[in-house]
Protein backbone atom coordinates (compact mmCIF):
# COMPACT_ATOMS: atom_id res chain seq x y z
CA UNK A 1 0.00 0.00 0.00
CA UNK A 2 3.17 2.53 0.42
CA UNK A 3 4.24 1.97 -2.77
CA UNK A 4 1.24 2.51 -4.50
CA UNK A 5 0.73 5.13 -2.01
CA UNK A 6 4.15 6.95 -3.12
CA UNK A 7 3.75 6.21 -6.54
CA UNK A 8 0.56 7.87 -7.05
CA UNK A 9 2.17 11.40 -5.21
CA UNK A 10 3.03 13.97 -7.41
CA UNK A 11 6.62 14.61 -8.75
CA UNK A 12 6.52 18.18 -6.58
CA UNK A 13 5.56 16.50 -3.62
CA UNK A 14 7.60 13.20 -3.96
CA UNK A 15 10.99 15.61 -3.90
CA UNK A 16 9.50 17.29 -0.57
CA UNK A 17 9.16 13.85 1.21
CA UNK A 18 12.70 13.00 -0.13
CA UNK A 19 13.99 16.47 2.02
CA UNK A 20 11.72 16.22 4.55
CA UNK A 21 12.88 12.12 5.14
CA UNK A 22 16.49 13.34 4.58
CA UNK A 23 16.40 16.32 6.79
CA UNK A 24 14.81 13.83 9.96
CA UNK A 25 17.67 11.27 8.84
CA UNK A 26 15.00 8.49 7.84
CA UNK A 27 14.35 6.58 4.78
CA UNK A 28 11.28 7.77 2.88
CA UNK A 29 9.28 4.68 3.80
CA UNK A 30 9.20 5.60 7.40
CA UNK A 31 8.61 9.17 6.73
CA UNK A 32 5.78 8.23 5.08
CA UNK A 33 4.38 5.92 7.56
CA UNK A 34 4.80 8.23 10.54
CA UNK A 35 3.01 10.96 8.35
CA UNK A 36 -0.06 8.40 7.86
CA UNK A 37 0.33 7.73 11.24
CA UNK A 38 -0.12 11.20 12.84
CA UNK A 39 -2.28 12.13 10.13
CA UNK A 40 -4.95 8.90 10.81
CA UNK A 41 -5.08 9.95 14.44
CA UNK A 42 -6.35 13.31 13.66
CA UNK A 43 -8.52 12.57 11.40
CA UNK A 44 -9.90 9.68 13.59
CA UNK A 45 -9.87 12.63 16.59
CA UNK A 46 -12.02 14.62 14.30
CA UNK A 47 -16.22 14.51 14.47
CA UNK A 48 -17.25 12.90 10.87
CA UNK A 49 -17.98 15.99 8.42
CA UNK A 50 -20.70 16.13 5.89
CA UNK A 51 -18.92 15.01 2.75
CA UNK A 52 -19.40 17.97 0.37
CA UNK A 53 -17.63 19.11 -2.97
CA UNK A 54 -17.43 22.53 -1.19
CA UNK A 55 -14.07 23.07 0.24
CA UNK A 56 -14.90 22.70 4.22
CA UNK A 57 -14.98 26.14 6.21
CA UNK A 58 -13.57 26.16 9.55
CA UNK A 59 -16.66 26.85 11.12
CA UNK A 60 -20.19 28.32 10.02
CA UNK A 61 -20.26 31.82 10.46
CA UNK A 62 -23.01 33.26 12.70
CA UNK A 63 -24.33 35.60 10.20
CA UNK A 64 -24.36 33.74 6.80
CA UNK A 65 -25.77 35.22 3.66
CA UNK A 66 -26.23 33.81 -0.05
CA UNK A 67 -24.95 36.45 -2.74
CA UNK A 68 -26.53 36.22 -6.11
CA UNK A 69 -24.82 37.66 -8.82
CA UNK A 70 -26.38 38.36 -11.74
CA UNK A 71 -24.30 39.62 -15.17
CA UNK A 72 -23.36 43.03 -14.87
CA UNK A 73 -20.82 45.13 -15.56
CA UNK A 74 -20.81 46.23 -11.66
CA UNK A 75 -20.45 42.50 -11.00
CA UNK A 76 -16.65 43.44 -10.60
CA UNK A 77 -17.88 45.31 -7.95
CA UNK A 78 -18.97 41.81 -6.01
CA UNK A 79 -15.82 41.10 -5.31
CA UNK A 80 -15.08 43.67 -2.87
CA UNK A 81 -18.59 43.49 -1.53
CA UNK A 82 -17.84 39.79 -0.54
CA UNK A 83 -14.62 40.71 0.29
CA UNK A 84 -16.02 43.23 3.34
CA UNK A 85 -18.99 41.05 4.39
CA UNK A 86 -16.40 38.59 5.50
CA UNK A 87 -13.72 40.78 6.98
CA UNK A 88 -16.57 41.47 9.67
CA UNK A 89 -17.42 38.04 9.96
CA UNK A 90 -20.32 37.59 7.47
CA UNK A 91 -20.54 34.20 5.74
CA UNK A 92 -20.56 34.36 1.73
CA UNK A 93 -21.96 31.96 -0.29
CA UNK A 94 -22.38 32.93 -3.93
CA UNK A 95 -24.78 31.59 -7.03
CA UNK A 96 -23.47 33.12 -10.33
CA UNK A 97 -25.79 33.21 -13.30
CA UNK A 98 -24.28 32.59 -16.37
CA UNK A 99 -24.73 36.05 -18.12
CA UNK A 100 -22.20 36.75 -14.54
CA UNK A 101 -19.82 34.45 -15.41
CA UNK A 102 -18.96 36.27 -18.68
CA UNK A 103 -18.57 39.52 -15.96
CA UNK A 104 -16.20 37.81 -13.24
CA UNK A 105 -14.98 34.43 -13.01
CA UNK A 106 -16.12 31.77 -11.25
CA UNK A 107 -12.81 30.77 -9.99
CA UNK A 108 -11.78 34.62 -8.83
CA UNK A 109 -15.41 34.86 -6.36
CA UNK A 110 -14.27 31.46 -4.72
CA UNK A 111 -10.86 32.90 -4.04
CA UNK A 112 -12.05 35.73 -2.13
CA UNK A 113 -15.53 33.85 -0.80
CA UNK A 114 -13.58 30.77 0.38
CA UNK A 115 -15.60 28.79 -1.28
CA UNK A 116 -16.38 27.39 -5.01
CA UNK A 117 -19.65 29.68 -6.12
CA UNK A 118 -22.93 27.75 -7.45
CA UNK A 119 -23.86 28.56 -10.63
CA UNK A 120 -25.85 25.80 -12.67
CA UNK A 121 -29.53 24.34 -10.64
CA UNK A 122 -28.48 20.71 -12.79
CA UNK A 123 -24.87 20.15 -11.91
CA UNK A 124 -24.04 17.68 -9.07
CA UNK A 125 -22.20 19.83 -6.95
CA UNK A 126 -25.22 22.36 -6.10
CA UNK A 127 -28.48 19.58 -6.54
CA UNK A 128 -26.64 16.71 -4.52
CA UNK A 129 -24.58 18.47 -1.94
CA UNK A 130 -26.44 20.96 -1.35
CA UNK A 131 -29.77 21.15 -3.35
CA UNK A 132 -31.83 24.56 -4.22
CA UNK A 133 -33.88 24.73 -1.92
CA UNK A 134 -31.03 24.50 1.17
CA UNK A 135 -29.15 27.05 -0.75
CA UNK A 136 -32.48 29.13 -0.56
CA UNK A 137 -33.07 28.86 3.28
CA UNK A 138 -29.05 28.18 4.66
CA UNK A 139 -28.59 31.84 5.53
CA UNK A 140 -30.24 34.70 7.00
CA UNK A 141 -30.54 36.65 4.22
CA UNK A 142 -30.28 36.60 0.39
CA UNK A 143 -28.49 39.44 -1.76
CA UNK A 144 -28.73 40.25 -5.45
CA UNK A 145 -25.86 42.63 -6.65
CA UNK A 146 -25.65 43.43 -9.06
CA UNK A 147 -29.48 43.06 -9.68
CA UNK A 148 -29.80 43.22 -13.54
CA UNK A 149 -32.88 44.54 -15.28
CA UNK A 150 -33.33 41.33 -16.76
CA UNK A 151 -33.45 39.46 -13.09
CA UNK A 152 -35.74 41.70 -11.72
CA UNK A 153 -38.11 40.67 -14.73
CA UNK A 154 -37.85 37.25 -14.05
CA UNK A 155 -38.22 37.29 -10.50
CA UNK A 156 -41.18 39.42 -10.76
CA UNK A 157 -42.93 36.77 -12.72
CA UNK A 158 -41.58 34.01 -10.70
CA UNK A 159 -39.27 32.19 -13.36
CA UNK A 160 -37.50 29.13 -12.20
CA UNK A 161 -35.26 28.34 -14.95
CA UNK A 162 -31.53 28.97 -13.62
CA UNK A 163 -30.35 28.06 -10.14
CA UNK A 164 -30.59 31.80 -9.50
CA UNK A 165 -34.49 32.42 -10.10
CA UNK A 166 -35.06 28.81 -8.32
CA UNK A 167 -33.06 30.17 -5.34
CA UNK A 168 -34.80 33.30 -5.24
CA UNK A 169 -38.19 31.50 -5.61
CA UNK A 170 -37.58 28.87 -2.74
CA UNK A 171 -36.22 30.92 -0.01
CA UNK A 172 -38.75 32.07 2.61
CA UNK A 173 -35.74 34.49 4.11
CA UNK A 174 -35.38 38.32 2.88
CA UNK A 175 -33.92 39.45 -0.29
CA UNK A 176 -32.18 42.54 -0.58
CA UNK A 177 -31.44 43.99 -4.28
CA UNK A 178 -29.07 45.73 -5.26
CA UNK A 179 -30.04 47.48 -9.00
CA UNK A 180 -27.78 48.06 -11.44
CA UNK A 181 -28.17 48.97 -15.15
CA UNK A 182 -28.13 51.67 -18.05
CA UNK A 183 -30.35 54.57 -16.83
CA UNK A 184 -32.62 53.79 -19.62
CA UNK A 185 -33.14 50.59 -18.51
CA UNK A 186 -33.66 51.95 -15.19
CA UNK A 187 -36.22 54.25 -15.76
CA UNK A 188 -38.22 52.22 -18.77
CA UNK A 189 -41.57 51.47 -17.63
CA UNK A 190 -41.08 48.34 -17.24
CA UNK A 191 -38.46 48.14 -15.37
CA UNK A 192 -40.18 50.25 -12.68
CA UNK A 193 -43.44 48.38 -13.18
CA UNK A 194 -41.52 44.73 -12.05
CA UNK A 195 -40.02 47.03 -8.82
CA UNK A 196 -42.89 47.70 -7.99
CA UNK A 197 -44.46 44.64 -7.87
CA UNK A 198 -41.02 43.28 -6.42
CA UNK A 199 -41.39 45.69 -3.45
CA UNK A 200 -45.29 45.07 -3.09
CA UNK A 201 -43.94 41.17 -2.41
CA UNK A 202 -41.72 42.33 0.41
CA UNK A 203 -38.32 42.17 -1.67
CA UNK A 204 -36.09 45.09 -0.54
CA UNK A 205 -33.26 47.12 -2.21
CA UNK A 206 -30.85 49.41 -1.84
CA UNK A 207 -29.64 52.04 -4.29
CA UNK A 208 -29.19 52.32 -7.30
CA UNK A 209 -27.28 55.64 -6.84
CA UNK A 210 -26.92 58.50 -10.09
CA UNK A 211 -23.20 59.12 -11.20
CA UNK A 212 -21.37 57.88 -14.21
CA UNK A 213 -21.74 54.52 -15.72
CA UNK A 214 -18.77 51.64 -16.61
CA UNK A 215 -20.21 52.37 -19.83
CA UNK A 216 -17.95 55.06 -21.25
CA UNK A 217 -20.25 58.49 -21.31
CA UNK A 218 -23.51 57.09 -20.02
CA UNK A 219 -24.12 58.99 -16.51
CA UNK A 220 -27.60 59.00 -14.62
CA UNK A 221 -29.52 57.15 -12.00
CA UNK A 222 -28.85 53.44 -12.42
CA UNK A 223 -24.74 52.84 -10.62
CA UNK A 224 -25.03 49.84 -8.27
CA UNK A 225 -24.61 50.94 -4.52
CA UNK A 226 -20.91 50.97 -3.70
CA UNK A 227 -19.83 47.48 -1.68
CA UNK A 228 -19.85 49.62 1.72
CA UNK A 229 -23.21 51.34 1.09
CA UNK A 230 -24.27 47.48 0.23
CA UNK A 231 -22.75 46.02 3.44
CA UNK A 232 -24.10 48.52 5.32
CA UNK A 233 -28.15 47.54 4.25
CA UNK A 234 -27.17 43.90 4.74
CA UNK A 235 -25.91 44.63 8.63
CA UNK A 236 -29.03 46.62 9.62
CA UNK A 237 -31.31 43.80 8.12
CA UNK A 238 -29.32 40.92 10.08
CA UNK A 239 -29.60 43.37 13.08
CA UNK A 240 -32.63 43.66 12.68
CA UNK A 241 -33.13 40.23 12.26
CA UNK A 242 -31.23 39.08 15.18
CA UNK A 243 -33.47 41.42 17.45
CA UNK A 244 -36.95 39.49 16.21
CA UNK A 245 -35.31 36.47 16.98
CA UNK A 246 -34.27 37.16 20.64
CA UNK A 247 -37.39 39.22 21.12
CA UNK A 248 -39.93 37.11 19.53
CA UNK A 249 -42.95 38.10 21.63
CA UNK A 250 -41.85 42.36 20.86
CA UNK A 251 -44.98 44.24 20.75
CA UNK A 252 -47.30 41.49 22.73
CA UNK A 253 -49.15 42.28 25.54
CA UNK A 254 -48.92 39.34 28.01
CA UNK A 255 -51.19 39.29 31.20
CA UNK A 256 -50.03 35.83 33.62
CA UNK A 257 -51.41 34.75 37.41
CA UNK A 258 -49.18 33.15 39.41
CA UNK A 259 -49.31 31.57 43.03
CA UNK A 260 -52.29 30.77 45.58
CA UNK A 261 -55.10 33.24 46.72
CA UNK A 262 -56.19 33.41 50.15
CA UNK A 263 -59.77 33.48 51.21
CA UNK A 264 -59.93 35.19 54.53
CA UNK A 265 -61.82 33.49 57.25
CA UNK A 266 -61.97 36.01 59.63
CA UNK A 267 -58.63 39.14 59.63
CA UNK A 268 -56.63 36.71 61.09
CA UNK A 269 -57.54 33.39 59.59
CA UNK A 270 -57.39 32.08 55.67
CA UNK A 271 -57.78 29.27 53.39
CA UNK A 272 -54.77 28.76 51.31
CA UNK A 273 -53.00 25.92 49.34
CA UNK A 274 -49.33 24.88 48.92
CA UNK A 275 -48.82 26.64 45.35
CA UNK A 276 -45.19 28.48 45.77
CA UNK A 277 -45.72 30.57 41.97
CA UNK A 278 -42.22 29.72 41.36
CA UNK A 279 -44.28 28.48 37.35
CA UNK A 280 -46.07 31.50 36.86
CA UNK A 281 -42.95 33.75 37.73
CA UNK A 282 -40.51 31.97 35.87
CA UNK A 283 -43.17 32.13 32.98
CA UNK A 284 -43.51 35.67 33.46
CA UNK A 285 -39.62 36.03 33.53
CA UNK A 286 -39.22 33.92 30.11
CA UNK A 287 -41.98 36.58 28.47
CA UNK A 288 -40.57 39.61 29.64
CA UNK A 289 -36.92 38.29 28.46
CA UNK A 290 -39.13 37.63 24.81
CA UNK A 291 -39.57 40.84 24.53
CA UNK A 292 -43.69 40.62 25.89
CA UNK A 293 -44.87 43.86 27.88
CA UNK A 294 -45.64 41.46 31.04
CA UNK A 295 -48.31 41.94 33.52
CA UNK A 296 -48.23 39.41 36.59
CA UNK A 297 -51.05 39.17 38.80
CA UNK A 298 -49.75 37.36 41.77
CA UNK A 299 -51.33 36.14 44.96
CA UNK A 300 -49.58 36.07 48.02
CA UNK A 301 -46.26 34.61 47.66
CA UNK A 302 -42.76 35.50 49.06
CA UNK A 303 -41.27 35.71 45.73
CA UNK A 304 -39.64 38.98 44.59
CA UNK A 305 -41.39 41.02 41.36
CA UNK A 306 -39.59 40.15 38.10
CA UNK A 307 -37.29 42.56 36.64
CA UNK A 308 -38.78 44.74 34.12
CA UNK A 309 -42.60 42.81 34.78
CA UNK A 310 -45.23 44.70 35.90
CA UNK A 311 -46.21 42.80 39.00
CA UNK A 312 -49.77 43.72 40.85
CA UNK A 313 -49.92 42.16 44.11
CA UNK A 314 -53.37 40.45 45.31
CA UNK A 315 -54.78 38.28 48.02
CA UNK A 316 -57.73 36.62 47.27
CA UNK A 317 -59.58 35.16 44.02
CA UNK A 318 -61.99 38.05 43.68
CA UNK A 319 -59.40 40.61 43.98
CA UNK A 320 -57.30 38.45 40.80
CA UNK A 321 -60.00 39.21 38.47
CA UNK A 322 -59.98 42.73 39.33
CA UNK A 323 -56.52 42.85 38.34
CA UNK A 324 -56.66 40.53 35.82
CA UNK A 325 -59.96 42.59 34.02
CA UNK A 326 -57.76 45.77 34.57
CA UNK A 327 -54.96 44.48 33.06
CA UNK A 328 -56.97 43.79 29.81
CA UNK A 329 -56.79 43.78 26.65
CA UNK A 330 -53.56 41.43 26.27
CA UNK A 331 -52.73 39.36 23.59
CA UNK A 332 -51.88 36.58 25.53
CA UNK A 333 -53.51 35.13 29.31
CA UNK A 334 -51.50 32.16 30.91
CA UNK A 335 -53.15 31.59 33.95
CA UNK A 336 -51.08 29.59 35.97
CA UNK A 337 -52.58 30.59 39.80
CA UNK A 338 -53.49 27.95 42.46
CA UNK A 339 -56.95 30.12 42.35
CA UNK A 340 -58.76 29.14 45.71
CA UNK A 341 -61.94 27.26 44.61
CA UNK A 342 -64.28 28.34 47.50
CA UNK A 343 -64.19 31.53 49.86
CA UNK A 344 -66.23 31.42 53.13
CA UNK A 345 -69.87 32.99 53.01
CA UNK A 346 -69.16 35.20 55.93
CA UNK A 347 -65.85 36.47 56.42
CA UNK A 348 -65.83 37.64 60.15
CA UNK A 349 -65.20 41.04 61.01
CA UNK A 350 -63.99 40.28 64.37
CA UNK A 351 -61.72 36.77 65.11
CA UNK A 352 -63.35 34.09 65.68
CA UNK A 353 -63.32 32.69 69.13
CA UNK A 354 -63.74 29.20 70.64
CA UNK A 355 -66.83 28.53 72.39
CA UNK A 356 -68.90 26.28 74.20
CA UNK A 357 -70.81 25.23 70.58
CA UNK A 358 -67.54 23.51 69.14
CA UNK A 359 -65.74 24.44 66.23
CA UNK A 360 -67.43 27.24 64.14
CA UNK A 361 -69.10 25.41 60.46
CA UNK A 362 -67.76 27.49 57.52
CA UNK A 363 -70.34 28.11 55.01
CA UNK A 364 -68.06 28.15 51.60
CA UNK A 365 -69.50 29.53 48.56
CA UNK A 366 -67.79 29.16 45.06
CA UNK A 367 -64.96 31.79 43.93
CA UNK A 368 -65.43 33.32 40.67
CA UNK A 369 -63.53 31.34 37.67
CA UNK A 370 -60.90 33.77 36.12
CA UNK A 371 -59.79 31.56 33.31
CA UNK A 372 -63.68 30.74 32.30
CA UNK A 373 -64.35 34.67 33.18
CA UNK A 374 -61.52 35.46 30.34
CA UNK A 375 -62.02 32.66 28.02
CA UNK A 376 -65.94 33.53 27.42
CA UNK A 377 -65.22 36.95 27.17
CA UNK A 378 -65.83 38.46 23.81
CA UNK A 379 -64.54 41.81 22.71
CA UNK A 380 -61.37 41.52 25.26
CA UNK A 381 -60.66 37.95 25.18
CA UNK A 382 -56.83 37.58 24.55
CA UNK A 383 -56.48 36.45 21.15
CA UNK A 384 -54.73 32.99 22.86
CA UNK A 385 -55.79 31.68 26.22
CA UNK A 386 -53.77 29.21 28.77
CA UNK A 387 -54.87 27.92 31.78
CA UNK A 388 -52.82 25.10 33.72
CA UNK A 389 -54.55 22.04 35.25
CA UNK A 390 -53.50 21.10 38.52
CA UNK A 391 -54.31 17.04 39.14
CA UNK A 392 -53.72 14.31 41.44
CA UNK A 393 -54.69 11.68 39.33
CA UNK A 394 -56.48 10.79 35.41
CA UNK A 395 -54.44 13.96 34.68
CA UNK A 396 -54.71 13.39 30.55
CA UNK A 397 -58.39 12.97 31.10
CA UNK A 398 -59.27 16.00 33.89
CA UNK A 399 -57.37 18.42 31.99
CA UNK A 400 -59.20 17.84 28.25
CA UNK A 401 -62.67 18.14 29.99
CA UNK A 402 -60.98 21.21 31.84
CA UNK A 403 -60.34 22.54 28.42
CA UNK A 404 -63.65 22.15 27.26
CA UNK A 405 -65.24 23.54 30.44
CA UNK A 406 -63.48 26.30 30.61
CA UNK A 407 -63.07 27.19 26.85
CA UNK A 408 -59.58 27.79 26.57
CA UNK A 409 -57.01 27.52 23.92
CA UNK A 410 -54.46 25.39 25.47
CA UNK A 411 -54.02 23.82 28.78
CA UNK A 412 -50.86 22.85 30.49
CA UNK A 413 -51.36 19.61 32.77
CA UNK A 414 -49.23 18.86 35.63
CA UNK A 415 -49.68 16.32 38.28
CA UNK A 416 -49.60 18.22 41.74
CA UNK A 417 -49.96 14.96 43.95
CA UNK A 418 -47.35 14.24 46.92
CA UNK A 419 -45.36 12.31 44.80
CA UNK A 420 -45.50 14.24 41.54
CA UNK A 421 -43.43 17.34 43.51
CA UNK A 422 -44.07 20.62 41.51
CA UNK A 423 -46.19 21.94 44.04
CA UNK A 424 -43.23 24.31 45.59
CA UNK A 425 -40.85 22.50 43.97
CA UNK A 426 -38.28 23.39 41.09
CA UNK A 427 -39.15 20.73 38.67
CA UNK A 428 -42.02 20.12 36.61
CA UNK A 429 -43.31 17.75 34.16
CA UNK A 430 -46.36 18.99 32.17
CA UNK A 431 -48.20 18.05 29.08
CA UNK A 432 -49.74 20.80 26.52
CA UNK A 433 -53.04 19.86 25.83
CA UNK A 434 -55.24 21.65 23.08
CA UNK A 435 -57.40 20.63 20.37
CA UNK A 436 -54.63 19.55 18.12
CA UNK A 437 -54.20 16.83 21.06
CA UNK A 438 -51.48 15.78 23.73
CA UNK A 439 -47.83 17.16 23.67
CA UNK A 440 -45.77 15.26 26.65
CA UNK A 441 -42.67 17.74 27.69
CA UNK A 442 -39.96 16.01 29.73
CA UNK A 443 -39.47 16.66 33.38
CA UNK A 444 -37.01 20.03 33.59
CA UNK A 445 -36.92 23.03 35.36
CA UNK A 446 -39.84 25.07 35.99
CA UNK A 447 -37.93 27.91 34.30
CA UNK A 448 -37.25 25.16 31.26
CA UNK A 449 -40.75 24.61 31.27
CA UNK A 450 -41.27 28.59 30.93
CA UNK A 451 -39.12 29.10 28.08
CA UNK A 452 -40.64 26.26 26.09
CA UNK A 453 -44.43 27.84 26.73
CA UNK A 454 -42.91 31.16 25.66
CA UNK A 455 -41.66 29.82 22.45
CA UNK A 456 -45.13 27.73 21.39
CA UNK A 457 -46.49 31.31 22.49
CA UNK A 458 -44.96 33.24 19.95
CA UNK A 459 -44.43 30.67 17.40
CA UNK A 460 -48.63 30.71 17.89
CA UNK A 461 -48.83 34.02 17.55
CA UNK A 462 -45.88 35.06 14.45
CA UNK A 463 -47.22 31.74 12.93
CA UNK A 464 -43.79 30.25 12.29
CA UNK A 465 -42.79 26.85 12.23
CA UNK A 466 -42.01 25.29 15.78
N1 LIG B 1 -58.74 28.93 37.71
C1 LIG B 1 -59.19 30.22 37.76
N2 LIG B 1 -60.10 30.59 38.67
C2 LIG B 1 -60.58 29.70 39.54
C3 LIG B 1 -60.13 28.36 39.52
C4 LIG B 1 -59.21 28.01 38.59
O1 LIG B 1 -58.74 31.04 36.97
N3 LIG B 1 -61.49 30.09 40.43
C5 LIG B 1 -57.79 28.54 36.68
C6 LIG B 1 -56.43 28.17 37.18
O2 LIG B 1 -55.58 29.31 37.22
C7 LIG B 1 -55.98 27.17 36.13
C8 LIG B 1 -57.28 26.50 35.72
O3 LIG B 1 -58.31 27.39 36.06
O4 LIG B 1 -55.47 27.81 34.98
C9 LIG B 1 -57.52 25.19 36.34
O5 LIG B 1 -57.32 25.24 37.71
P1 LIG B 1 -57.52 23.94 38.61
O6 LIG B 1 -57.36 24.31 40.03
O7 LIG B 1 -56.68 22.84 38.07
O8 LIG B 1 -58.98 23.54 38.25
P2 LIG B 1 -60.35 23.89 38.91
O9 LIG B 1 -61.14 24.71 37.99
O10 LIG B 1 -60.11 24.48 40.25
O11 LIG B 1 -61.02 22.46 38.97
P3 LIG B 1 -60.76 21.28 40.04
O12 LIG B 1 -60.32 21.94 41.30
O13 LIG B 1 -62.08 20.62 40.13
O14 LIG B 1 -59.71 20.40 39.45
Amino acid sequence: MGSLTVRNLSEDVKRRLRLRAAANGRSMEEEIRLLLAEGTAEVVARPSAAKTNAPARSETPARQILLIIAGGIAAYKSLDLIRRLRERGIGVRVVMTRAAQEFVTPMAVGAIAGEKPFTDLFDQHSEFDVGHIRLARDNDLVVVAPATADLMARMANGHADDLATAVLLATDKPILLAPAMNPRMWTNKATQRNLKTLIGDGVLSVGPNAGEMAESGEAGLGRMAEPLEIVAAIEQLLADRQDRADKPLAGKRILITAGPTHEPIDPVRYIANRSSGKQGFAIARAAAAAGAAVTLVAGPVTLPDPPGVKTVRVESARDMLGAVQAALPADVGIFAAAVADWRTADEGVQKLKKGADGPPRLALVENPDILATVSKLKAKRPRLVVGFAAETENMIEHAKAKLKRKGCDWIVANDVSAAGGAMGGDDNAVHLISEAGVESWPSQSKDGVARQLVARVAAELTGEPR
